[in-house]
């Protein structure tokens, strides 16, 4: 039994840069034909000089396979209409993080006084930017993403025509809301449709599946299964893959992030066959991320098999997630 995938795409990748891009990017490239590719580097993307050398770095790390890196700047309420018209054709999104909620945020924005942030946005929407935002609070671990929902509302409601895309939902109140707004659409990463918190900490801690959002509970799973097997018009895949060396993972203080980039689609397909949700897929991995974002990928078909593939104990330095066990699916070497 195969199945083939045309253009999949992952709309939302953490690359990294150096030695850690050279080692990742590649299995990204390899399996799809895109990817939305996060700027929370250190010092984040925020200017055209850095975007540029960072766009050139990763072509020369996923050469030769056929891949287009879309690029995002990380939002700051600094950015000019008359900034933005000038490198609206080098980016894809703008990715706008609370600061300090998760990996390299510290310079996000700290408070979402629409007002301060209104002329970006209101520069976004009339360039036909779309937004993509890390949804969550300082708050208490569990309530993170469903006290930022509000947010969501106020600027889905402030800017109509926004493109808004609410990143890697992980609660079934995130879902309500998503229905709820015509201009908001939401990413699903492939560890939140896997776990939950009880797999991270419900019996021994599992640093390799810590991540922000953390997972929550069976019934908010369950609600973005049927949300992705489904796949609702709004909701598009994105891994979320973000590898930290195994140094970082296995440490007291332990770095959010879940390297998922080589393993995704196996896992996806696995997943979404044993759902009975085959013919979701391409619509899930693909078509709606066309439709949203208003791409066309390289045209690459991606053919995955059915025979036992056992997931890498390790990439270099890196634990992926599902290390050591066994899918039903392989990707089938091009
Ligand atoms: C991401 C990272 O490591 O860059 N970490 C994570 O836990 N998901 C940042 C992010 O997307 O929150
Ligand atoms: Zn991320």
């Amino acid at each position: 039994m195969e199945i083939t995938l045309t253009a999949p795409l992952d709309m939302h990748l953490h690359l990294r840069e150096g030695a850690m891009l050279a080692q990742v990017a590649p299995l990204s490239a390899r399996d799809f034909a895109g990817g939305l590719i996060m700027p929370n580097l250190v010092p984040p993307v925020t200017t055209p000089e850095r975007l540029r050398t960072y766009k050139e770095e990763i072509r020369q790390a996923i050469a030769p396979h056929t891949f287009t890196p879309y690029m995002t700047l990380f939002f700051t309420p600094h950015y000019t209409y008359d900034f933005l018209a000038q490198i609206r054709d080098e980016i894809l999104a703008i990715k706008l993080y609370p600061a300090g909620v998760t990996t390299n945020s510290q310079e996000g924005v700290a408070s979402f006084d629409l007002d301060l942030l209104a002329p970006t946005l209101e520069a976004m929407s009339q360039l036909q930017i779309p937004l993509c935002v890390h949804g969550e609070t300082n708050g208490f671990v569990l309530d993170r993403e469903a006290q930022f929902l509000p947010i969501y509302k106020e600027l889905a409601q402030a800017f109509p025509d926004l493109t808004i895309v609410m990143e890697h939902i992980t609660t079934h109140e995130a879902v309500q809301t998503l229905l709820e707004h015509e201009n908001l659409h939401a990413t699903i990463t492939l560890h939140h449709l896997f776990t939950t918190l009880d797999d991270l900490a419900g019996g021994l801690l599992r640093p390799h599946l810590f991540c922000k959002p953390i997972p929550k509970r069976p019934e908010d799973r369950q609600a973005l299964r049927e949300l992705a097997f489904s796949a609702h018009e709004r909701v598009m895949f994105g891994s979320d893959s973000a590898p930290h060396p195994r140094s970082k993972k296995e440490a007291p203080g332990c770095a959010a992030g879940v390297f998922t980039a080589p393993l995704a689609l196996p896992a996806l397909v696995q997943l979404f066959e044993e759902a009975n949700a085959l013919e979701a897929l391409q619509a899930f991995v693909s078509d709606n991320a066309r439709r949203i974002y208003r791409i066309d990928p390289p045209a690459k078909q991606v053919r995955l098999v059915k025979e036992p593939w056992q997931v890498p104990e390790s990439y270099g330095d890196v634990v992926p997630f599902l290390a050591g066990t066994t899918l039903s699916w392989r990707v089938d070497a091009l």
